[in-house]
């Protein structure tokens, strides 16, 4: 019996156990009910007394031993089945990072500026939060316009987030002197009711020339020249005249759209034209606000909506989607 105990404790040391199926014929060899320890432990009872007292000991070893090498092979499979779960499978298809791209009004503005720059426009900004005189008093706004009223502006309590960019040519004419030619995007802000076609807050991009001689005529040439440029060649344009406090004579630009599909009705009201922009010559009490001397000088100032821009553009109908952060929308507008 000590032979045959001695030679399965051998055969357990040489036992190599790599898969499931190998240890539960070890298992089954061994540890079962009828497997090799438990038959000698059922031989060990009938022995004598004096041979239990030489295999005793060596039979329980031999038990130790297999349980304790079947519970290590069982650990080390049960861990390698987990770790094969976690390993790298290069077979598995790839997904991509998603990768950012420029919000479409950060688009169109860039290429504005581009259009402009082109012209021997530079680009300036100014702040959000403005003082009344630069958003109004400087622009020649009378003390009692609509727009200083609380239900067109937003006041943080003298001051007022600005309501168009043409507070920073106030800035910019106050600080050098001509000849100007300047481009100003930025955004603003309006005490509007929401909806598709107007936000509470949106962005400008204003346009400021001032030099000796500077005529309608430049500025009509100059948007002329941005239109189609913008727009495609051969987009007609239109003038109307019109009234801001800060420009004389004004005028807003519109662009012939056209009433072929119902979607062109809608925007252009069935009449094919679409307006884009405010302009005209600067108002001398504008020029002597910024001591800048209206005897001497003559220039020309327009401000166009971004956002309106960038609807025309892509055909965005809802002003709010441009807002939403929704990367199904913005994604179609990667390698603007
Ligand atoms: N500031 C005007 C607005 O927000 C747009 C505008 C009109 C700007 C005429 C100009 C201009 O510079 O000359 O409606």
């Amino acid at each position: 019996m000590l032979d045959q105990i001695n030679q399965l404790r051998d055969t357990i040391t040489k036992t190599v156990i790599s898969n499931a199926a190998e240890l539960e014929v070890f298992r089954l060899d061994f540890l079962s009910k009828k497997g090799f320890v438990n038959v000698l432990f059922e031989a060990f009872r009938e022995i004598s007394p004096e041979i239990k007292k030489e295999v005793g000991k060596p039979l329980n070893l031999l038990k130790r031993e297999a349980e304790l090498f079947f519970e290590e092979a069982r650990e080390r499979i049960e861990t390698n089945q987990e770790s094969a779960f976690d390993a790298f499978d290069s077979s598995l298809p790839v997904y991509l990072n998603g990768v950012g791209s420029l919000h479409p009004i950060k688009a169109v503005e860039n290429r504005l500026v581009a259009i402009f720059n082109s012209l021997g426009f530079d680009i300036s900004e100014g702040p959000e939060i403005e003082d009344d005189w630069h958003n109004f008093g400087a622009l020649n706004f009378d003390d009692d316009h609509p727009a200083r009223d609380m239900q067109d502006t937003f006041f943080i309590s003298t001051d007022v987030l600005r309501t168009h960019t043409s507070s920073v040519q106030i800035r910019e004419m106050r600080k050098k002197q001509p000849p100007l030619r300047l481009i100003m995007p930025g955004r603003v802000y309006r005490n509007e009711a929401v909806s598709s076609r107007s936000n509470c807050f949106f962005h400008q991009l204003e346009g400021l020339y001032i030099d000796k001689g500077v005529t309608f005529a430049d500025l009509k040439q100059t948007l002329y020249y941005f239109v189609q440029q913008f727009f495609g060649d051969g987009t007609e344009v239109r003038f109307r005249s019109s009234y801001f406090p800060f420009t004389e004579p004004s005028a807003e630009m519109d662009i012939w759209v056209g009433t072929a599909t119902p979607e062109d009705v809608r925007l252009t009201k069935g009449t094919g034209w679409l307006e884009v922009l405010g302009c005209g010559m600067v108002h001398p009490n504008v020029l002597d606000n910024c001591d800048i001397d209206s005897t001497i000088y003559t220039g020309f100032a327009f401000g166009m909506g971004l956002d309106r821009m960038t609807m025309l553009k892509y055909g965005i109908s809802d002003i709010r989607d441009l807002f939403l952060n929704d990367t199904r929308l913005l994604s179609q507008f990667r390698g603007l």
